[in-house]
């Protein structure tokens, strides 16, 4: 898949330890593997050193290893694969695609990720206006992450399949019964994208005893966390124990 300059969108070629194109605007890859592209000076700067620490040690435990299985049997071996908003790297490094490309805004997720995981190459720039030439992309991955619509289109190859992981209605409902009063399920409507057609989706369920810090560390991991009050949040250090379900969506797209 080739990289496009961000500033003069010519194609760049990588020697050593870093990029240029033919106008000699150069890129030099962080001492970690990963390269930064990203010129716009933008506010969001991705999930923090905390966000990304309590993610990387709740993944690791592997409660969330049957999704990346039900994920990887629709991947080939042969396929250029894009994973948007890729984190850590927890997924895309799983993955045993020929030709992977991991994009995020997150500088700790992707020191992480290009450190421990050489099969990809890890981007740090926004998925709603990434460096890579349209057309390139055979799947393209958004997992617990905004969805760039416009972007994936741009990616995909035609033909090409669009996968996308999100909570199902019940996902994380005994956490949710723990903290709040009123707990509510998940929004599951369909989510449309011009370009691309829903072939399928895939409902995957488990339920787990998750103890002691993996709760914490769960619900760092989850869109609540930056808006539960502390009394709320104290309430987590009631239970030593708790039976979670962990209930994904794994939606199917492909271009036309
Ligand atoms: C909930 S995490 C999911 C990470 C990974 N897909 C996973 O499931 O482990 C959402 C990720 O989106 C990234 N992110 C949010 N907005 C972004 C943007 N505009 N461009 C690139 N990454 C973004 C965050 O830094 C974070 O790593």
């Amino acid at each position: 898949m080739n990289i496009l300059c961000p500033v003069c969108k010519k194609k760049l070629i990588r020697t050593g330890n870093s990029c240029q194109c033919e106008n000699r605007h150069c890129f030099d890859l962080a001492k970690e593997g990963y390269l930064n592209l990203n010129l716009h000076n933008s506010q969001n700067t991705g999930d923090n050193q905390d966000m990304i620490k309590a993610r990387r040690n709740f993944l690791n435990r592997g409660y969330y290893s049957f999704l990346r299985d039900e994920i990887d049997g629709l991947l080939d071996e042969n396929d250029s694969l894009i994973d948007l908003a890729c984190g850590e790297g927890y997924y895309t490094s799983f993955f045993r695609c020929k030709d992977k490309i991991g994009i995020d805004l997150s500088k700790t997720g992707l020191k992480y990720a290009s450190k421990h995981d050489k099969s990809t190459l890890y981007l740090l720039n926004s998925i709603f206006h990434n460096p890579l030439e349209e057309e390139c992309a055979d799947k393209v991955l958004t997992i617990f992450a905004p969805v760039a619509k416009e972007e994936i289109v741009r990616l995909l190859k035609k033909n090409g399949v669009f996968i996308l992981a999100r909570p199902d209605k019940d996902h994380l409902i005994e956490l949710k019964q723990l903290i709040y009063e009123h707990p509510y399920l998940n929004e599951t409507e369909e989510i449309p994208i011009d370009g691309l057609q829903l072939i399928n989706e895939i409902p995957i369920k488990r339920k787990e005893k998750v103890a002691g810090q993996d709760i914490t560390d769960l619900f760092m991991m989850t869109p609540y966390y930056n808006t539960t009050s502390q009394k709320d949040k104290d309430k987590l250090q009631t239970v030593d124990e708790l039976e979670i379900s962990f209930s994904f969506l794994i939606d199917v797209y492909r271009k036309y």
